[in-house]
């Protein structure tokens, strides 16, 4: 069995591997040049994907820049970015990069499976077009299938080997040779009657998040206007055992999924002359919570007689959940753009995030940050960091994240 992966990022290349792992041979192509030189040399760049793994598939698992060795390939599935374009509609650019350069090799008999998160239609409209451009057809010549990555960077209960995978083939074949080629690296594969509902089974699965994560983000508003506890809400509210589901607020989304695929679907819905609301307001809601934020660090400060311009801000932990260096849509960001607006001398800790070079910053030792500042913002908190011994010794501690006890006392004050 030969396999091949076009995206060799946070959901490629731990497919890659899993599939090497699993006696495929693996051909992955990526248009990052760096990515595929780093895989040639058994260097990882994705924290769930150890060089020992690469090592230990280096004779199965080779990386290309060009698509030419994919028509050798059994199976080829796609994983490329879908993110939005600076006006917030689906950028399609590089998957429909990658479906034109795959249709451009493609032979009779391949099977082609979409993994990246897009609209219900995608697979079908856009994609397999691009595959036929050649003459070969959808269902009949090959098969075509879309099966959401439910991967989850960082964790390690759940991995791709133990989380059921959804399955929808064009046809009942391309169904039935895409659920015997992930029976190769899943326990449990879940079909479904078409690439649609896949498509949308993933959409609702992380709009299911993001309205929940607002739903929480919103009552936070509240309780600080209120003066309760949020987070001692919402760990009451969990010892219920049944009807509730646990969802932390928190300074905002952040990430490649639930900031950005909610809108795919709202953009989509638009053609059906219907606005989803809750996607919208989401989306509004978890917006706002860096602006939040800084407005209550501001006060913060304010009660303490001092000002934001010039004063010392030690931002720990950047990138947008706890264990991993992912930084893309992170709120982290927008927090330290907006102090450094307001005059803040910001400086940050983040093992996982060595520079962010549009601030001009590098990560400083815990230690030399938290002594020297005004405020400790808890942005992330990664693990490892004790931060009950951070608000003993700093300063003043701002925590957005919860992570503070709730009685550390006048100088830390939570979301
Ligand atoms: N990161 C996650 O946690 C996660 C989880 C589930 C689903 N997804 C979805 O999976 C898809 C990929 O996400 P990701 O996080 O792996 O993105 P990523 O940016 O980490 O990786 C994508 C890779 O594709 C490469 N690429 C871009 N255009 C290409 C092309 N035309 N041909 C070949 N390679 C190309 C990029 O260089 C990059 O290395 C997205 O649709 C995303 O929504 C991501």
């Amino acid at each position: 069995m030969r396999v091949g992966v076009a995206g060799l990022g946070y959901v490629g290349l731990p497919l890659a591997v899993a599939f090497a792992d699993a006696g495929a041979e693996v051909i992955g192509v990526d248009v990052d040049a760096a990515k595929v030189e780093a895989i040639a040399a058994g260097r990882s760049y994705i924290e769930d994907v150890l060089d020992d793994d690469l090592a230990r598939t280096r004779e199965r698992f080779t990386a290309a820049v060009g698509y030419a060795a994919l028509a050798e390939c059994d199976a080829v599935l796609i994983c490329v970015p879908t993110p939005l374009t600076p006006n917030r509609e689906p950028d399609l650019g590089p998957l429909l990069g990658s479906a034109e350069a795959l249709g451009a090799i493609l032979r009779a008999g391949q099977l082609v499976v979409l993994e990246s998160t897009s609209y219900p239609g995608t697979t079908r409209e856009r994609v397999a077009p691009l595959l036929e451009r050649g003459g070969l057809r959808a269902g009949t010549d090959f098969n075509l299938a879309f099966s959401p990555e439910r991967v989850d960077p960082g964790r390690t209960d759940y991995t791709l080997a133990n989380t059921p995978k959804v399955v929808g083939g064009l046809t009942v074949e391309c169904g039935d040779r895409a659920e015997a080629l992930y029976r190769l690296v899943c326990s449990e594969v879940v079909r479904v009657a078409s690439p649609e509902v896949a498509e949308l089974t993933k959409l609702l699965e992380n709009i299911f998040r993001a309205v929940n994560i607002a739903l929480v983000n919103e009552l936070a508003l509240l309780t600080d206007r209120m003066g309760i506890d949020i987070w001692e809400v919402v760990a009451a509210a969990s010892t219920k055992p049944y009807g509730f589901m646990r969802f932390e607020p928190g300074p905002g989304m952040g990430g490649h999924c639930l900031p950005v695929d909610p809108f795919y679907l709202s953009w989509r819905a638009r053609e059906y002359d219907m606005s989803t609301e809750f996607i919208e307001l989401a989306g509004k809601i978890n917006q706002q919570m860096p602006y939040h934020c800084v407005a209550k660090l501001q006060r913060t400060l304010n009660d303490r007689g001092r000002a934001v311009r010039g004063a010392r801000i030690a931002v720990l932990g950047v990138s947008y959940k706890p264990g991993v260096g992912d930084i893309r849509e992170s709120p982290g960001l927008k927090i330290i753009e907006l102090l450094q607006e307001l005059g803040a001398e910001v400086d940050y800790h983040d093992p996982y995030v060595a520079a962010l070079s549009q601030f001009g910053l590098s990560s400083t030792p815990l230690e030399d940050i938290v002594d020297g500042a005004d405020l400790v913002l808890i942005v992330t908190a990664h693990p490892g960091i004790d931060y009950n011994a951070i608000a003993e010794r700093a300063a003043c501690v701002f925590d957005l994240r919860g992570v503070t006890r709730a009685d550390a006392g006048a100088e830390v004050v939570r979301l």
